[in-house]
């Protein structure tokens, strides 16, 4: 099987429960994915993509009205089956706003099998008020760059351990941007100009099934969305990020932000 996982969080999680059989130890909570839990308002940007009441995807929001996140995580989907969460650090505390969505804007050059292109939009029924632990974040800008070994922050309320479990409260972490010519010489393949990868030396720390379509930021504006990996959090190995500033003009064109 292809060591290649772009699979949302609830098909993946029904894989692990079928091959990984056990509880996870607690050593496995820090150690695959690292990072820490978020506290009240700390990711007032962070969306939970809910598919039929269950937690699939994250996301950002970019406005009162749109959310950006993968395209893999709105493909084949009907967003009269999906609901977005916001301003809420713990799924389980019922204290955020649920809102619901009319329309899904995947990249017209998505391509599944490359995960190139790996970017939706997502249009909100109605919009959302802002404030408090909502709000929206800063895009950032076409074609922005940073010097290799930037530090990135990540958030998701995805797997936090090799048995991907599911938390249902919101963990971050720091990462570093790493260059496209480190990521090609480690066999990354297939990295293209609309991807970014980023790492954390220890391999420890990592983004992982159900943090898809969630944010990457740098300097507090979107630069990542979380798209694909090798697994979660081997040493080495970074996760692979639809780079923002190369699609900068079609979320412009297409959420007018
Ligand atoms: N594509 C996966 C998802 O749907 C997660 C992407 C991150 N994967 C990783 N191994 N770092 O949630």
């Amino acid at each position: 099987m292809s060591p290649v996982t772009c699979l949302v969080a609830p098909l993946l999680l029904l894989i692990a429960t079928t091959s990984v059989p056990g509880q996870a130890k607690a050593a496995d909570v820090s150690r695959i994915i690292g990072g820490e839990f978020a506290g009240p308002g700390q990711f007032p940007h962070q969306v939970s993509l809910q598919l039929k009441g269950r937690h699939h995807c994250g996301g950002s929001l970019i406005s009162d009205t749109m959310i950006v996140t993968a395209a893999h995580c709105t493909k084949d989907q009907n967003p009269s089956q999906m609901k977005a969460i916001v301003g809420t650090n713990d799924l389980s505390a019922g204290n955020g706003q649920v809102l619901g969505l009319s329309q899904f804007i995947i990249h017209p050059q998505y391509n599944p099998q490359s995960q190139d292109f790996d970017m939706s939009l997502i249009r909100l029924s109605s919009p959302v008020p802002i404030g408090g632990a909502v709000k929206t974040i800063q895009l950032a800008e076409a074609d922005s760059n940073y010097a290799a070994d930037t530090m990135a922050t990540i958030s998701g309320f995805g797997a936090i351990n090799q048995n991907l479990q599911l938390p249902n409260r919101l963990k971050y972490a720091q990462v570093q941007l790493w260059s496209r010519d480190y990521c090609n010489s480690q066999n990354i393949p297939g990295l293209t100009d609309r991807m970014v990868c980023a790492g954390h030396p220890s391999g420890q720390v990592s983004s992982c099934q159900g943090d898809s379509g969630g944010p990457l930021t740098v300097e507090g504006k979107l630069f990542g969305v979380v798209s694909w990996g090798f697994g979660c959090g081997a040493k080495g190995r970074p996760a692979m990020y639809t780079y923002v500033g190369a699609l900068r003009s079609w979320i412009k064109q297409n959420a007018n932000v």
